[in-house]
């Protein structure tokens, strides 16, 4: 299995502005980019907040994109997966308005029945971990088997990112670096949460492209080492 994660941020390395407002501070080009990397992928994995806030439906982009994913014998639409370990994903996303593909909430024992009754009846799929926390390794098993899943784009929020990192789980990194300052002590950085101690606990990535387009950067790392 393979997971990318992509994130666009600004020059201060903020993902969103101190108010949440503002999500997302790539140009059509940084947009592109996203829809080329989700042509590549089976699934698209993303957080509750970073659904309900931006109103994605997580779509494949487009009849350009969906004609790359048929040469490549992927399915048209990738399957959506979104976390919301507790449970709390809103019933009134423009999500629940699209069928183009399976959606799939991975959950845990902290949603309370009458949540999962909600969400059961809007997705085609809620996969609850045993206990407080979602098991992404056993996630990730599961959609292999039962989609076919073996390339996933995860797109963030900052909450999922830090787990996934956390888990050892990035692959790839790809990150835009848009033209701006955000600034705020408490604006969302790419990954949120308890964060590593030292720098030998980091995982290590290594710099694999470096492409700059009209004052953004895009940047591709590969995973070196996982400690
Ligand atoms: N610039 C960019 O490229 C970019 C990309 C994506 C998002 N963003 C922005 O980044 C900001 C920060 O994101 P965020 O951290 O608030 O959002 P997030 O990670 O998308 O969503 C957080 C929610 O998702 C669920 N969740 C995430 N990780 C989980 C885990 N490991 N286990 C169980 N549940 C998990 C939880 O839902 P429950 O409450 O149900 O437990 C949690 O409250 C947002 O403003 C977002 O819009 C920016």
């Amino acid at each position: 299995m393979l997971v990318l994660l992509n994130m666009a941020m600004t020059a201060d390395g903020k993902v969103a502005t101190v108010n949440r407002a503002v999500t997302s501070f790539g140009s059509p080009r940084d947009l592109a980019h996203l829809y080329e990397l989700r042509a590549t992928a089976d699934a698209i994995l993303c957080g509750a907040r970073t659904v309900e806030e931006t109103g994605a439906t997580l779509g494949n982009g487009g009849d350009r994109y969906t004609q790359r994913r048929l040469k490549q014998r992927l399915q048209p639409y990738p399957v959506r997966v979104v976390v919301s370990g507790g449970g709390s994903l809103s019933s009134t996303i423009p999500l629940w308005g699209t069928d183009t593909s399976p959606v799939v909430v991975l959950t845990s024992e902290r949603a309370s029945a009458s949540d999962l009754e909600r969400l059961r009846r809007h997705a085609t799929e809620v996969w609850v971990s045993p206990g407080a926390e979602v098991d992404f390794p056993e996630a990730l098993r599961r959609l292999r088997s039962t989609y076919g899943v073996g390339r996933v784009v995860a797109e963030g929020g900052s909450t999922l990112n830090d787990t996934l990192f956390r888990a050892r789980l990035i692959d790839e990194l790809h990150v835009t670096i848009c033209p701006f300052m955000a600034g705020g002590r408490n604006a969302p950085t790419i990954a949120e949460g308890e964060g590593w101690p030292r720098l030998s606990h980091a995982s290590r990535f290594r710099l694999l492209r470096r492409v700059q387009r009209n004052g953004e950067l895009f940047l591709v790392y590969g995973i070196q080492s996982n400690r």
